[in-house]
C-alpha cells in the first residue's frame, strides 16, 4: 500500500472518529431532552393532541389513507386496521407523520405504569403509535388462498388487450400469487358485494393517465366478479376498448352506480394543433399550466374522485421544457419540468378547492406508480420481460419521486381533504408484474419491440390499490359506521 493511500485512510479514520464523537454527543443531547419532556411537561402528549385535534380548525390538511387506528377493530379482529387518521401539516407545509410501528408483542412493557402520570401519557402515545399502521408500507407475500387473484386471468371482458397479459400468452403466473401485506396490520380482502353497497346510487370517477385507466379497469373487473348476473354491468356507450376516447362509463345496473374514466394525463389542458413549416405539417403540442383539462363530462360533483398524473411528466419534450409550457398568453421559452409540474398541480388544487363540494365528494390521488425498464427507456429498448419475482431487497428500490414530494407539499395547502394513495414503494417491488412483451399477442410481437414496463398486467398490482381504496372506504362509509 502506498504511503499516500495510508495517509488518506488515516484521514478517513480521523474523520470517522470525529463524526462518531459528534453523533454520540447529539444522541446524549437528545436523550436528555426526551427525558426532560417526559418527566417535566406534557410536551410529548401535546404532540399527539396536535395531531388529532387541530384538524378541524386547520384550513389545510392532508388526509392520508395510510394511517389507521384500531378503533373499530371489532368488525374484523384485533390486528385489523380501521379508521383513517388525519395528518396535519406543520406551518411550513410539511406533513406531520406518525412513524408506523409494527404490531409487536408487548413492546410497551418497558414502561412502568406505577410511575408518574406523565409516564402514563407517554404510554398512551406509544399505544397510539402501536395501533397506527401505514398500509402502504409492507411487503408482497405469496398467498395461494382464495380469492387471489380477485378475478381469474382472462376472465374479464372489460380489459384493454394491452393489459390482458394472460390472453396475450403470458403463462408464467407466479406474479398473480402475491398479496400485499402491510407491516403493521391486516387489510380486509376486497369484497365486491360490500364495495357495491358502498357505491350504491353513486358515481366514482377516475381522472388521469393510463395508469389510472389500469386502476379503473381493475376496479370494474373486481366488482364484476361479485355479480351473480354479469350481464348487469356494461359500458354505457357499448364500447369494448378503452384507449381511444376521453371518457368511458361502466354502469352496474342493479346498484345504480357508475365507475367512470376520464383521460387527462396532465390534469391541466393539453393543446395539440397542426403547424405547417414549408411543406411539412407537424403537430405542435403545448400545456396550459393555468387551465384544468376541459372534459365533456361534468365530474366535479361525483361522489368519489380518483386523480393521478405522473408518467407523462417524464417525457423528453417536457424535460427539455422549451416553448412547451404556456400560462395565459405567455409561452415560457424554457421552464423546468419541476416548476411546470408544481404550477399544474396548483392549478388542479385550486380547481378542486373551488369546484368540489367536500361535504359530498371524497377526493383521492393515486401516487406515482413505479416503472422497471432495464437497459433503456420505454422508447429506447428498455425491457422487463423474463422477470418472475418481485424485488426483495429495499436497497434496489428507487428513491421517492420528486413529483410526489411536490404533490405532498401542494396538497398540504388545500382546503379539500385529499386521500393520498401512496403506492410508489409498493409498486416498486413488482418488476415481475408488467405486461412487458405480453402487451401484444404473439402474432403481433416483433424482435426489439417496445415493451411495456410501466403499466400492469390485469389481474395484478392495481387490484391491490383498489383493495386499499376499498379498505379506506369501508372504514369511512356510512354503512360501516352503522356496523360500528
Ligand atoms: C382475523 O384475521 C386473520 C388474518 O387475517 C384471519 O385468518 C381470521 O379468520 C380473523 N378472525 C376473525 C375472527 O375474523
Ligand atoms: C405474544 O405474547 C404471548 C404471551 O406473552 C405469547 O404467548 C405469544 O406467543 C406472543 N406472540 C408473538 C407473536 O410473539
Ligand atoms: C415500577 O416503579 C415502582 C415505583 O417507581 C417500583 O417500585 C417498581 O419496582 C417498578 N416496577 C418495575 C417492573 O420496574
Ligand atoms: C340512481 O342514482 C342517481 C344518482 O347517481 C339518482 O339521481 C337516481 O335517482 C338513482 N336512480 C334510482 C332508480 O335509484
Ligand atoms: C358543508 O357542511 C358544512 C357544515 O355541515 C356547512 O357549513 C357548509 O356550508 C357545507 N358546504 C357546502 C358547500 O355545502
Ligand atoms: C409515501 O411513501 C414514501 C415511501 O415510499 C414515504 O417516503 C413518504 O413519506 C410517504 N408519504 C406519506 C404522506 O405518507
Amino acid at each position: 500500500m502506498s504511503p499516500l493511500k495510508k495517509s488518506s485512510i488515516f484521514h478517513i479514520l480521523q474523520r470517522r472518529k470525529n463524526q462518531l464523537i459528534f453523533t454520540s454527543f447529539l444522541l446524549i443531547f437528545s436523550l436528555i431532552i426526551i427525558q426532560n419532556l417526559s418527566f417535566t411537561s406534557n410536551s410529548l402528549t401535546s404532540i399527539t393532541e396536535t395531531i388529532s385535534t387541530t384538524v378541524p380548525t386547520s384550513t389545510s390538511h392532508l388526509l392520508s389513507a395510510s394511517y389507521f387506528t384500531s378503533s373499530f377493530s371489532s368488525i374484523y379482529n384485533t390486528s385489523t386496521i380501521i379508521a383513517a387518521q388525519k395528518i396535519t401539516p406543520k406551518e411550513n407545509g410539511l406533513n406531520l407523520v406518525i412513524p408506523p410501528t409494527p404490531i409487536e408483542n408487548g413492546s410497551n412493557k418497558k414502561i412502568n405504569h406505577s410511575q408518574k402520570t406523565t409516564r402514563k401519557k407517554v404510554h398512551k402515545f406509544v399505544k397510539k403509535k402501536r395501533n397506527s399502521c401505514d398500509i402502504f408500507e409492507g411487503k408482497w407475500v405469496l398467498d395461494d388462498s382464495d380469492p387471489n387473484p380477485i378475478y381469474p386471468p382472462g376472465s374479464c371482458p372489460f380489459l384493454d388487450d394491452t393489459f390482458n397479459c394472460f390472453n396475450n400468452g403470458r403463462f408464467d403466473l407466479d406474479y398473480l400469487r402475491y398479496r400485499w401485506q402491510p407491516h403493521g396490520c391486516n387489510i380486509p380482502r376486497f369484497d365486491g358485494k360490500k364495495m357495491l353497497e358502498i357505491l350504491r346510487g353513486k358515481r366514482m370517477v377516475f381522472v388521469g393517465d393510463s395508469l389510472n385507466r389500469n386502476m379503473w379497469e381493475s376496479m370494474v373487473c373486481s366488482l364484476r366478479m361479485s355479480l351473480d348476473d354479469k350481464n348487469t354491468v356494461f359500458e354505457v356507450s357499448g364500447r369494448k376498448q378503452f384507449r381511444a376516447e376521453g371518457f368511458y362509463s361502466f354502469k352496474f345496473q342493479d346498484y345504480n352506480c357508475t365507475i367512470e374514466f376520464i383521460r387527462s394525463p396532465f390534469l391541466v389542458q393539453e393543446w395539440k394543433f397542426p403547424v405547417v413549416k414549408g411543406v411539412v405539417e407537424t403537430r405542435r403540442e403545448m400545456l396550459r399550466l393555468d387551465l384544468i383539462q376541459a372534459t365533456t363530462s361534468n365530474y366535479h360533483n361525483a361522489d368519489f374522485l380518483i386523480f393521478n398524473t405522473g408518467h407523462w411528466w417524464t417525457h423528453q419534450k417536457l424535460r427539455k421544457g422549451k416553448n412547451f409550457f404556456q400560462e395565459g398568453n405567455i409561452v415560457h421559452p424554457e421552464l423546468k419540468v419541476t416548476e411546470a409540474y408544481t404550477k399544474a398541480l396548483k392549478t388542479w388544487s385550486k380547481w378542486v378547492d373551488k369546484n368540489v363540494n367536500k361535504n359530498k365528494t371524497q377526493v383521492f390521488f393515486a401516487g406515482y406508480s413505479a416503472s422497471h425498464f432495464r437497459g433503456g427507456q420505454w422508447n429506447s429498448g428498455g425491457n422487463c420481460d423474463g422477470e418472475t419475482e418481485p424485488i426483495k431487497d429495499d436497497k434496489f428500490l428507487a428513491p421517492y419521486p420528486w413529483m410526489m414530494r411536490i404533490f405532498e407539499s401542494v396538497i398540504s395547502k388545500m382546503n379539500t381533504p385529499v386521500v393520498y394513495l401512496n403506492i410508489t414503494k409498493m409498486t416498486d417491488y413488482r418488476k415481475d408484474a408488467h405486461p412487458s412483451i405480453y402487451r401484444q399477442p404473439r402474432a403481433e410481437r416483433r424482435p426489439g419491440m417496445i415493451q411495456d414496463c410501466s403499466h400492469w398486467c390485469l389481474p395484478g398490482v392495481p387490484d391491490s390499490w383498489n383493495q386499499l381504496l376499498y379498505a379506506y372506504l369501508l372504514m369511512n362509509s356510512k354503512n360501516s359506521k352503522k356496523i360500528h
